[in-house]
């Protein structure tokens, strides 16, 4: 019989155990589930519920158990629907009817809450473990290529001169927001969910404070029926992770694009690039791709989840019991995807010649050029117009801003002087910004020395 099965006038159709059961995903909780119930035997001892000896008992038992499923002899079936029953039936197998004393008062609804509540509390602190190293390999990256420039691009269309270390630290930033987010999203995860039963509570003196203490949760979950199901925790991980998938995959993007044959701004070693079953000559970023594809599922896990809960009347609904399959996926896709990136940030090879030369067209010092007029004196909107009329004859004949002579850029203006040339020269562009925040050399090397600093404290 069904541990819930008292009142029911026949056994449970085979197809609807097999519909209902959960156990092939919440198995994984099984440690979690295990630890839980030792401190709630701890709990019914120090209320009196169990005797030490009752405690002791089971206890060892769930230990026991914990190692059966660890060592894989432990049988699951859908019969029992999810890791609880499974735990609890295995528990009163081995010490018979001392077993039945341990769910006294509780519900499974605040179990999976507690399960998977300490499961994402780990697992994000995993991927923040994860993050932080791949920030360290973009500083170091940044800081190996510190005298390096390159176009800044808008519209994908070359922009202005940027160091490539302000590049880098661009997405360094984006994952440092990522981080803060996740250590917000495993904050809302840290409230600690037993004793508050299936929706109401518990007659029986639950001391909740023992077991928060003992489980390692900062605070208490504050309103039973709330608790019940409550998941903004599982939505805050999932939208963390989202938001930093999409960060994973714009710089994947950027790296596929500016490591292709026509840029050439970046190579990937080998090791990191697949080939093609048919065209002999390839060398494709696969990994790369796949990380801007999976970003796609994890958004959507994002989004089923959203929908799960968007209608459903209060407290424990079964719907909740499909939270864990996209939940599960956004943490694994995001924990391999940073580590895979990684690989690649660090692999990343930087051909000077390529990004050099592409800083050759393209009037990338245009704007500095009408910032040079600004600074001798010509309203914006003038100098923007005259930097146009510039181009517009440089073009014509097939020639760059710089190989301007004076004489001639004087015609243009005489507020043109020899110093013009200095705002021209794309190493002093980078020298002479100084907004903070800006894409100028001193600004990386100060960010770099206090990223550094920030990751290792
Ligand atoms: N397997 C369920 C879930 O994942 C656990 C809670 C089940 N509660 C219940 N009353 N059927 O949500």
């Amino acid at each position: 019989m069904k541990p819930w099965g008292g009142r029911f006038l026949e056994p449970t159709d085979p197809q609807i155990e097999d519909f209902t059961a959960s156990i092939e995903i919440d198995k994984r909780l099984f440690a979690y589930d295990i630890m839980g119930s030792i401190a709630y035997a701890e709990m019914l001892e120090r209320i009196g519920i169990l005797s030490e000896a009752e405690r002791k008992k089971i206890v060892k038992a769930l230990e026991e158990i914990k190692e059966e499923i660890e060592t894989g002899r432990f049988k699951f079936s859908n019969e029992l629907e999810d890791i609880h029953m499974h735990v609890e039936r295995r528990l009163v197998e081995k010490i018979g009817e001392t077993g039945n004393k341990l769910h006294t008062g509780r519900s499974r609804n605040e179990q999976i809450s507690l399960d998977v509540r300490m499961f994402l509390k780990d697992e994000l602190r995993e991927i923040e473990c994860e993050l932080v190293r791949l920030m360290g390999s973009i500083l170091e990256k940044a800081e190996k290529y510190k005298d390096l420039s390159m176009p800044g691009y808008t519209h994908m269309r070359k922009a202005q001169i940027v160091p490539f270390g302000h590049y880098m630290l661009s997405f360094y930033y984006m994952f440092k927001r990522d981080r803060e987010r996740i250590k917000l999203a495993i904050s809302q995860a840290d409230a600690m969910p037993l004793g508050t039963g299936a929706l109401a509570g518990s007659t029986i003196p639950i001391d909740r404070e023992y077991l928060r203490e003992r489980l390692g949760f900062s605070r208490l979950t504050e309103n039973s029926m709330d608790t019940a199901s409550d998941r903004d925790f599982v939505l805050d991980a999932t939208y963390a992770l989202s938001v930093l998938m999409v960060h994973l995959s714009r710089l994947s993007e950027d790296l596929i694009i500016f490591s292709t044959e026509e840029f050439s701004f970046f190579r990937l070693p080998d090791r990191l690039l697949t080939g093609s079953s048919l065209m002999p000559h390839k060398k494709n970023p696969d990994a790369l791709e796949l990380i801007r594809g999976r970003t796609a599922r994890v958004i959507s896990d994002l989004f089923s989840l959203l929908v799960l809960l968007k209608a459903l009347p209060s407290t424990y609904n079964r719907d909740l019991q499909e939270d864990k399959e996209p939940l599960f996926h956004a943490l694994s896709v995001a924990k391999s995807s940073i580590s895979i990136m990684r690989l690649c940030i660090e692999g990343l090879e930087i051909n000077r010649e390529g990004i050099e030369n592409a800083l050759k067209t393209g009037y990338i010092e245009a704007t500095e050029l009408a910032e040079y007029l600004v600074l001798k004196g010509l309203p914006f909107r003038e100098a923007h117009r005259l930097v146009g009329t510039i181009i517009k004859e440089c073009d014509r004949r097939k020639i760059s801003l710089k190989d301007l002579q004076i004489n001639e850029l004087k015609s243009f203006s005489s507020l043109f002087d020899e110093d013009v040339y200095e705002f021209m020269d794309p190493l002093m562009i980078v020298k002479k910004r100084m907004t903070y925040g800006g894409a100028s050399y001193d600004g990386v090397v100060k960010q770099i020395e206090e990223e550094r600093v920030y990751l290792s404290s």
